[in-house]
């Protein structure tokens, strides 16, 4: 794996936004796989600046988002479809037909995985991955215990998780129990994973995930399995990392063709 320790988050969203682009560029009918929460905003930002600013075509991409709130109607306003086309779709030319966000409505929540799961291999497989992380380590929704090799499927989410959440709901009660996620062995099917960290809150899970045993506890640490993962951090999310100024002097004497 590889550990990108930036300055700040702007900075380190801002590369991130370089990884995504350039996917987007060499391969104009790319797979992205996408995140919701607090993390992603400043990449999603970034890359509806460079689609304005310089023309960066999303025409031909199709997008698999990570998961949804089970109950919550597409158009609540914490539901991950409000989300997404508030902070991105609306603003880029992805056409909506390619957008495809995990039902968190459906009556056969079983059958909507399965199809999930269907839908991304008959587009390709996903080619960039977004990830952020839990305080608890998950990615997506896999709490810690999720299987590694589990795929679409229904989660309850631990109370830590609902607690992280509670502000987007106006309280814990109103956090609902239940969520559909891509499985550990989903995102690890994806060729490349982005994951992107800030703020010392971060710091556990990023040096348990990078730097611990790979252990369904800690859901991000089979990252370690997967060929191409990138964490890209800010310096609070890197901090209880054993070996940081290796990774920061790794990315310091790149040679430039494999500078981002
Ligand atoms: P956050 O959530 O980006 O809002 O911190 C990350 C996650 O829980 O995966």
């Amino acid at each position: 794996m590889e550990i990108i320790i930036q300055p700040n988050s702007q900075q380190a969203s801002e590369l991130a936004a370089r990884i995504v682009a350039r996917t987007v560029r060499e391969k104009p009918h790319a797979v992205l796989g996408l995140a919701t929460g607090n993390t992603p905003l400043q990449l999603y930002r970034n890359l509806v600046r460079m689609h304005r600013e310089s023309g960066l075509d999303f025409s031909g991409v199709t997008s698999f988002n990570l998961d949804e709130y089970v109950g919550i109607p597409p158009a609540h306003p914490s539901s991950f479809h409000s989300y997404m086309w508030a902070h991105l779709f609306s603003s880029i030319n992805m056409p909506r037909e390619r957008v495809n966000i995990p039902d968190g409505m459906t009556g056969d929540i079983p059958a909507a995985c399965r199809k999930y799961e269907q839908a991304i291999r008959s587009a390709g497989g996903v080619d960039i991955q977004i990830l952020g992380i839990g305080t608890n380590g998950h990615i997506g929704f896999n709490e810690p215990s999720s299987s590694l090799s589990s795929r679409t499927r229904i989660k309850t989410l631990t109370e830590e998780t609902r607690l992280d959440a509670a502000a987007a709901f106006g309280g814990e009660e109103a956090v609902p129990t239940h969520v559909i996620t891509m499985g550990l062995g989903t995102i690890l099917d994806s060729k490349m994973c982005l994951l992107l960290a800030f703020g010392k809150k971060k710091a556990k899970a990023i040096s348990l995930a990078a730097e611990g045993p790979v252990t369904a506890m800690v859901p991000g640490s089979i990252l370690q399995m997967h060929p191409r993962a990138i964490f890209v951090l800010d310096k609070d999310a890197a901090s209880d990392l054993k070996m940081a100024d290796y990774y920061v002097w790794i990315n310091e004497h790149k040679p430039d063709w494999q500078k981002y």
